[in-house]
C-alpha cells in the first residue's frame, strides 16, 4: 500500500450543525416561495441513499442499466484518456458502482476522491473500496460539489480526471449546469478529461415509467424528503397527506417531480406556519433530457471540448468524453 493509499479520511464541510441551520433556511425559503420547492440534494441523507441504490436496480429505471452498458463496453478507450498516476476525481458519487469499471481498467491510477453530500452513506462506500482496490489511495470528501470545496492535500500535485454519471448534470438547470461545468474546469485544471453521463430525450412513455416505477421505490425516495425534514427539524408532516408526481414536461425537455398535497393542511417547518391547498405542489427536482448536439453546445460553452461520445444500443443514454484544452473557462485556475 503507498503512502497516498493510507492517507484516507472523510473531509467533512462543513460541520454537522453548519449544515443543519443550512438545511432549515433553505426548507423555509423553498416553502415559502411561490411555487413551493425544495433543493434535490436534500433527497440524499442515508436513507435517501439506501432508496436512491433501489432505484438503479429497478427494471423501468434503465439511466444505470445503459450506462453501465456504455461503461463496459468502452472501459479501455476511457481508461486511456485518465492520465497514469492520476487521480479520479467523482462528483456525486454514491455507492460507486459505476466507477468500479475505471477502478478496475485503469490500472494506474494514484487515488480517487468520491465527493458527495451524503456523509455517512459515503464513509461506508469509502471503506468496501478500501478493501477492492488496496494501491488505490481513497480519500472521501463530503461536500456539496456545486460550491468551493477542498480536495485532499495529497492530490494537489496529481493530474485529474473527473467523472460525472448518473445524469446528476440533468439535476441542473441548464445554465447552473454550464456553470458546473466551468467550476468542474477549475478544480480539474488544464488538459483534464472529464467523463460526463447524460440522459437522452426519448419517447416520453419511458421516460414517465422510469420515475414512475411499479414498486413505489421514486415515490419512497420522494417522500423521504419530508420524512428527512421531520427527522432533522422536527417538523410534523404526515407523509400519507401527500403523493409523489413525476411527469415529462416536453417544452423543457425535463422530468419534473413533485409532491403534492391531497388536502388543504398547514404544516409548522422550523417555526414557520407552511399552507398548502389541496393539490398544491412542492417542485422537489428536475431531470433535463439532452440531444448529443445540445449537451455537446452546453459543453464547449463552458470551455470544453467533446473528445469521444459514446450511447447505448437504443441511444437512451450518452457518456461524453470531455477534454479541457486551455485550462478553465475564465482563465482562473482553483486552488482545490
Ligand atoms: C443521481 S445520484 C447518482 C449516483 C451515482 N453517481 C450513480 O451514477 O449511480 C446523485 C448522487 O449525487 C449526490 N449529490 C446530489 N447532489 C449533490 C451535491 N450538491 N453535492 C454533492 N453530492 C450530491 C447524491 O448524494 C447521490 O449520491
Amino acid at each position: 500500500m503507498t503512502a497516498l493509499a493510507r492517507k484516507a479520511q472523510v473531509v467533512d464541510t462543513p460541520s454537522e450543525s453548519a449544515a443543519t441551520s443550512a438545511f432549515a433556511a433553505d426548507v423555509v425559503a423553498g416553502l415559502t416561495a411561490t411555487p413551493k420547492r425544495l433543493p434535490p440534494k436534500y433527497f440524499y441523507d442515508s436513507v435517501g441513499s439506501e432508496l436512491f441504490e433501489r432505484i438503479t436496480g429497478l427494471s423501468e429505471y434503465y439511466l444505470t442499466r445503459c450506462e453501465l452498458e456504455i461503461l463496459n463496453a468502452h472501459a479501455r478507450e476511457i481508461a486511456d484518456l485518465v492520465p497514469s498516476g492520476a487521480a479520479l476525481i467523482e462528483f456525486g458519487s454514491g455507492s460507486s458502482t459505476k466507477t468500479r469499471v475505471l477502478l478496475s481498467t485503469a490500472k494506474s491510477l494514484a487515488a480517487y476522491v468520491p465527493v458527495d453530500i451524503s456523509a455517512e452513506f459515503l464513509r461506508r462506500q469509502a471503506g468496501s473500496l478500501r478493501q477492492e482496490y488496496p494501491t488505490v489511495a481513497m480519500l472521501p470528501v463530503a461536500a456539496d460539489f456545486s460550491k468551493p470545496f477542498s480536495l485532499p492535500e495529497s492530490v494537489e500535485r496529481l493530474p485529474r480526471a473527473g467523472f460525472f454519471p448518473g445524469s446528476t448534470i440533468g439535476n441542473f438547470e441548464p445554465h447552473e449546469a454550464a456553470a458546473f461545468l466551468r467550476h468542474a474546469a477549475r478544480i480539474l485544471g488544464r488538459g483534464a478529461t472529464f467523463i460526463v453521463g447524460v440522459d437522452l430525450v426519448k419517447d416520453p412513455q419511458v421516460l414517465q415509467k422510469a420515475y414512475n416505477d411499479s414498486e413505489g421505490v421514486t415515490a419512497r425516495f420522494n417522500l423521504n424528503l419530508l420524512a428527512r425534514i421531520n427527522r432533522e427539524l422536527g417538523a410534523k408532516f404526515h407523509l400519507d397527506a401527500f403523493e409523489h408526481h413525476a411527469f415529462f414536461n416536453r417544452e423543457r425537455s425535463r422530468i419534473e417531480m413533485h409532491l403534492a398535497s391531497l388536502k388543504r393542511q398547514r404544516v409548522k417547518v422550523c417555526g414557520e406556519c407552511i399552507d398548502f391547498r389541496a393539490g398544491e405542489t412542492i417542485h422537489t427536482e428536475n431531470s433535463y433530457k439532452y440531444s448529443l448536439e445540445s449537451f455537446g453546445a452546453l459543453a464547449r460553452g463552458a470551455g470544453w471540448t467533446t473528445a469521444a461520445v459514446w450511447t447505448d444500443a437504443d441511444k437512451y443514454f450518452s457518456v461524453h468524453a470531455l477534454r479541457l484544452q486551455d485550462g478553465p473557462a475564465d482563465g482562473r485556475a482553483e486552488k482545490a
